[in-house]
């Protein structure tokens, strides 16, 4: 085992980087390595909590102009943000973004080039139902790729097993291309991936056969 596949190698190193949780080199590596944040001017980060995806794209938005919004059942950690999530460039708003009003409220202040999800259901230690819960967690997630601009990315956490094959058929009926990436920052005992879909296509039917309204990257204010 290398020093970096130790469990706790990327929580210290978060720390040192004035991060509040790990997760920050998953979305560092699949930013790399898909372009993600960095290509992006407006972003949706749902499952935002403590907050490290948020401050990664909040940190890059100094350098680059835009907005993002964020939604958690829990409260960001203010501890390593310097001020940033008080900045004018950010919205969060604390609540489940399954329910309608966090929806709306997240869907006024869209569209988005990028939604990222690292939502993760309390695990139980099941895997059936842990495995279960991520899905429905990661369709919601997929539901708001109607916020998406035409040609915009998703991002989402899925623990792998049961029917998340069929997640990433309807993604790759979404966006011109959908893959799954496991970070090397993914515990090695983690079932945990993620699914990455970048070129939102256009016209999307939705599941109830109405047609998506089309938003461009023009509309993006
Ligand atoms: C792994 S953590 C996210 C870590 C985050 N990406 C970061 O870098 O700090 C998963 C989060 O998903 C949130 N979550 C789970 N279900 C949710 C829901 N229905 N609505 C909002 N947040 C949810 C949890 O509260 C938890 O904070």
């Amino acid at each position: 085992m290398t020093s970096h596949e130790k469990p706790d190698y990327w929580s210290r190193k978060a720390k040192t980087d004035g991060y509040p949780a790990r997760s920050v080199y998953k979305l560092k590596e699949m930013d790399e390595k898909f372009g993600l944040v960095k290509t992006a001017s407006r972003v949706l980060d749902l499952g935002a909590a403590p907050g490290s995806w948020s401050l990664y794209v909040l940190r890059l938005f100094a350098r680059q102009a835009g907005f993002l919004s964020a939604a958690d059942l829990s409260p960001l950690s203010r501890r390593y943000d310097g001020g940033l999530f008080g900045g004018e460039n950010f919205f969060f708003i604390e609540g489940d973004f399954t329910t309608e009003p966090v929806r709306a409220a997240l869907a006024a202040r869209g569209p988005y080039t990028l939604i990222l999800s690292d939502a993760a259901p309390a695990t139980t230690g099941n895997r059936t139902v842990d495995t279960l819960r991520s899905l429905a967690l990661a369709e919601a997630a997929l539901d708001y790729a109607a916020l998406l601009v035409d040609g915009g990315s998703l991002a989402v956490k899925v623990f792998q097993g049961g029917d998340s094959a069929a997640l990433l058929k309807q993604m790759r009926e979404r966006f011109k291309t959908a893959r799954a990436f496991k970070p090397k920052a993914c515990r090695s005992d983690s079932f945990e991936t993620y699914f990455i879909g970048t070129g939102k296509r256009f016209p999307v039917q939705t599941v109830s056969g109405d047609s998506e309204k089309k938003f461009t990257a023009k509309s993006n204010k």
